[in-house]
C-alpha cells in the first residue's frame, strides 16, 4: 500500500465528474487500498478517487476514528445519494482544499446506494457526521467542492484569498 499525493485546488481533475466503475479487477483493489492509507495520513474522515487523481466513482470513508472509536473503514463504488432528508449546518473542510472551512447545509439524513468493493450492492442509511461526510464525497464525483455550497459572499472571500496566495508562491 501507498500514501498517494492529494491533487488540490485549482487542479482540474477536481472539477470533472469521475466514470461509473464498470470493472472490478486487482488494479482497482489496488486504489482502494492506496486511497484508504492516504485518508488515514493526511488524516482524514473521507476520500474520493478524484482527490488522488482518478476519475472513477469510489469513495473510502471511516467516520468511527473521529469518534475514538477503532477503524472501521468502508468503501463504496457508484455511490448515489437515493433519499434524502431534514437539514443540517456543519463545519466542513477538505484535503483538497487547503486551509479553509466554512459552515455547510446539507441534508441531515441520506441514504446511499451504491457497490462494495466486491461489486455486490450495497446501501448505508446515515445521519450526522456519516451524513455529511456521504454527501461531501459523492459531490467530489460530481465534480463539486463545498466552496461550491457557500454563499457568491463567503466564496468570492475564498477565490480571492486563493488567488493571492497563488501570486506569493
Ligand atoms: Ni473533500
Amino acid at each position: 500500500m501507498a500514501v498517494l499525493p492529494i491533487y488540490k485546488l485549482p487542479d482540474a481533475v477536481l472539477r470533472q465528474e469521475a466514470r461509473k466503475i464498470t470493472e472490478i479487477n486487482g488494479k482497482l483493489q489496488r486504489l482502494i487500498d492506496d486511497m484508504a492509507e492516504t485518508m488515514y495520513a493526511a488524516p482524514g474522515l473521507g476520500l474520493a478517487a478524484n482527490q488522488v487523481g482518478e476519475l472513477k466513482r469510489l469513495i473510502v470513508f471511516d467516520v468511527s476514528h473521529k469518534e475514538g472509536g477503532p477503524r472501521k473503514l468502508q468503501v463504496m463504488l457508484n455511490p448515489c445519494i437515493a433519499a434524502g432528508e431534514g437539514e443540517v449546518i456543519h463545519e466542513e473542510g477538505c484535503l483538497s482544499v487547503a486551509d479553509f472551512s466554512a459552515e455547510v447545509r446539507r441534508h441531515a439524513k441520506v441514504l446511499i446506494k451504491g457497490l462494495d468493493r466486491e461489486g455486490k450492492p450495497m446501501e448505508i442509511a446515515g445521519e450526522g457526521l456519516l451524513a455529511i461526510v456521504l454527501q461531501h464525497e459523492i459531490d467530489h464525483l460530481n465534480g463539486i467542492l463545498f466552496i461550491d455550497h457557500l454563499s457568491r459572499l463567503k466564496r468570492g472571500l475564498f477565490l480571492r484569498r486563493l488567488k493571492k496566495q497563488a501570486a506569493a508562491r
